[in-house]
């Protein structure tokens, strides 16, 4: 059993040398030990029996130890880029052995939030006696801000917005796994890009591209509006997106996940979209920044 590693090269304006990333996306793992409920420890034992017994899918563990050798076997790496749904689904017993399989890599990690980061096991529908089990929904009770605190302390202090600044390039995190684009994280996109440094943009969800749609169409049944960001009209969000396209933003690329089909593709001209499939698929997208 090996990784399956694509290697991608991002060439970058007045870069002083060359980058070496790892990127990784949808590991969906899910853990729950004594202390959690039975339909915690059963939503496990049905992910565990879904990744041991579907051919070409590894445990997510497993896939990230053997990424481990790879990197510790590969010192000129700089990070390891992780754009969302690492979790399945939001416990605490999940959270610790993600925030202990994180202390074995020897690199920095940088990571952006994806929709199951914010999952609770009643969102996870896999039968009606399995959702009975759960705990309880309480609709006061907003997962997106309960949850937030345990991703900052992953992401720079910020899940929203975070920014990794190499002195010649960025690389921007932005939290877009619930698909709007909030005026804060705009603001904060735009100061960033007026430091005229080329940005590569973190993302969970991707942006339109008819090259995309053809991603989607092949892996969903159709064109599910759900893996697009640019899923409703709201203005945030066209904005957002007029801007990462245009020539002025210095987005160089995005960077995503979501779809669970790997994709490169152009998504405004020149501005490259590259979309990693499944840890569980043991793929693992190896992207060297050039200057040019
Ligand atoms: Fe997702």
């Amino acid at each position: 059993m090996k990784l399956n590693i694509e290697n991608t090269t991002i060439k970058l304006p007045g870069l002083k040398r060359e980058y070496h990333f790892y990127h990784i996306t949808d590991a969906h793992i899910t853990h729950a030990g004594a202390q959690d409920s039975e339909a915690e420890r059963i939503l496990m034992e049905k992910d565990i029996e879904k990744y041991t017994t579907t051919p070409g899918l590894t445990l997510p563990g497993e896939a990230w130890d053997m990424l481990m050798e790879q990197i510790k076997d590969d010192p000129a790496t700089d990070a390891l880029l992780i754009t969302g749904d690492m979790f399945n689904f939001f416990n605490l017993s999940t959270h610790r052995m993600i925030r202990d399989m994180f202390k074995t890599c020897p690199v920095e990690i940088l990571y952006t939030p994806g929709n199951h980061e914010f999952c609770n096991p009643v969102d996870v529908a896999y039968t009606p006696e399995l959702q009975a089990l759960v705990r309880p929904t309480d609709p006061a009770l907003d997962i997106h801000v309960m949850y937030h605190k345990f991703y900052d302390e992953f992401m720079g202090g910020d899940a929203d917005f975070w920014v990794r600044d190499y002195g010649d390039f960025l690389i921007v995190g932005i939290n877009n796994e619930d698909h709007d684009i909030t005026p804060s994280q705009m603001d904060r996109l735009k100061e960033q890009a007026s430091r005229n440094l080329p940005i590569l943009l973190m993302m969970h969800v991707g942006v339109r591209s008819d090259s995309y749609i053809e991603v989607i169409k092949a892996n969903w049944q159709g064109l599910n509006m759900y893996f697009l960001f640019e899923n409703n009209d709201s203005p945030m969000n066209k904005a957002f997106s007029d801007f990462i396209r245009s020539p002025e933003s210095n987005v160089a690329a995005v960077i995503a996940g979501h779809v669970h089909a790997a994709h490169a593709g152009e998504y405004a001209p020149g501005k490259m979209q590259y979309i990693a499939a499944p840890l569980y698929e043991k793929y693992v997208r190896k992207i060297t920044v050039t200057p040019c």
